[in-house]
């Protein structure tokens, strides 16, 4: 019987790139997503681009039973969890929908994976489980869980849930990785994200403001304690994001039971450095009207890598204009994203 990886949320941002870099490193796959925040097309994109295509099942991870029957049915031996609600303003307006949807849907999918003994499982966390963090450089054994919203209390009890089961079970294999801003995009422009309404994040909100969807961007605060007074980031293209997860697969393969990783570049770039490498790097202008600070942001996040490129010789690659090269390509040949 063949191996496959289960990949949820395969259908989203991070997980469509992720399953392209496992189907073209001879990974089989099966993606299972409840498209409530994606497109049935991205299977189609996906197969265009890596010339084969994933097997794909539309469930809810919280659906046991149909969870089950896609582990009867293949062979899983390993587990990339990506599903999961990610909007931080939504999980303080609905934080019972987040922590439901969240850390419900970890539980059935850790349950069923015992019932079926697969041992190997990839978890999304976020930069976000830092806080405000008390160092940059952030390093992996800073401080987690000084939280301020729903959506990263719902990461923190993840990561506790699983290094609570990577102790009760020696046999298991957790990879939990923190990752810092995506953007970017595949090269081919097939793929990309495609945020529902009024982005929340600032990538697609440029490009949205380049292609004449939004009128200007709004730079929220220019008195963080900053080089140029707005919010540092570390943005990491994509692309590089999906090869940290082959690397974490062939990492777990070596069981070392709990690893965690920082996946980010360990560069910081300030709100007005993002635009301007964008307007240069696309010839194309970005209004922008500075504004006030946006509830909950923080100063500075950036990520210190050493330890995945130690432990897994992964590192990122592209630089800043290749995100912004590759963030406007995906939008420009898809202005209105995977369309209705
Ligand atoms: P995304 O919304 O594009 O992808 C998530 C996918 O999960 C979507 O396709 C959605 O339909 C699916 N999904 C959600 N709940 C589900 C459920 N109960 N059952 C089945 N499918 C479900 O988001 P993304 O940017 O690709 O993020 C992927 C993961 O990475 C998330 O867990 C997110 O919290 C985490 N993360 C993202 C970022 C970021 O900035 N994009 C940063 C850090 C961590
Ligand atoms: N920003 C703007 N205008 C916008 C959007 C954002 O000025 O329209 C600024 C923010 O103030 C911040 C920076 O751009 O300084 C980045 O903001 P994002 O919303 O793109 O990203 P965040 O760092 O706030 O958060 C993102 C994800 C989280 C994840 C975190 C990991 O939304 O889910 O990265 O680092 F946890």
């Amino acid at each position: 019987m063949k191996d496959y990886v289960l990949v949820t949320g395969g259908t989203g941002y991070i997980g469509s790139h992720t399953v392209i870099e496992l189907l073209n490193n001879g990974y089989d796959v099966v993606i299972v997503d409840n498209l409530c925040n994606s497109k049935a097309l991205v299977v189609d994109r996906i197969e265009k681009i890596a010339r084969k295509r994933p097997i794909f099942v539309e469930l809810d991870v919280r659906d046991e039973k149909k969870l089950n029957e896609v582990f009867s049915n293949y062979n899983i031996t390993s587990v990339i969890h990506f599903a999961g609600l990610k909007a931080v303003g939504e999980s303080v307006e609905k934080p019972q929908l987040y922590y439901d949807n969240n850390i419900g849907s970890t539980e059935i999918l850790l349950k069923v994976m015992r019932a079926h003994e697969t041992k190997n499982i990839v978890f999304s966390s976020s930069a976000t489980v830092y806080g405000n963090p008390k160092r940059v450089p952030i390093y992996e054994e800073d401080p987690v869980g000084e939280v301020t919203n729903p959506y990263a209390e719902t990461k923190v009890k993840i990561e506790f849930m699983l290094k609570d089961l990577a102790k009760g079970d020696p046999t298991m294999n957790i990879a939990i990785l923190r990752y810092f801003n995506p953007i970017g995009a595949h090269q081919s422009g097939l793929i990309g994200e495609d945020p529902n309404g009024i982005p929340n994040n600032i990538m697609p909100y440029i490009t949205q403001v380049a292609i004449g969807k939004l009128p200007y961007l709004h730079v929220f605060g220019n008195d963080y304690k900053t080089k140029d007074g707005t919010g540092i980031r570390d943005y990491i293209h994509v692309v590089d994001l999906a090869k940290g997860h082959v690397a974490t697969l062939k990492k777990l393969a070596t069981n070392p039971g709990l690893v965690i990783y920082n996946l980010g570049t360990g560069v910081g770039t300030s709100v007005l450095e993002l635009v301007n490498a964008f307007i240069a790097a696309n010839g194309v202008d970005i209004p922008y009207k500075i504004e006030a600070r946006r509830p909950g942001d923080i100063d500075t996040c950036y990520a210190n890598c050493d330890k995945a490129y130690k432990e897994m010789g992964w590192k990122a690659i592209y630089n800043m204009v290749d995100c912004c090269k590759d963030s406007w390509n995906w939008q420009k040949h898809n202005p209105k994203g995977y369309g209705e």
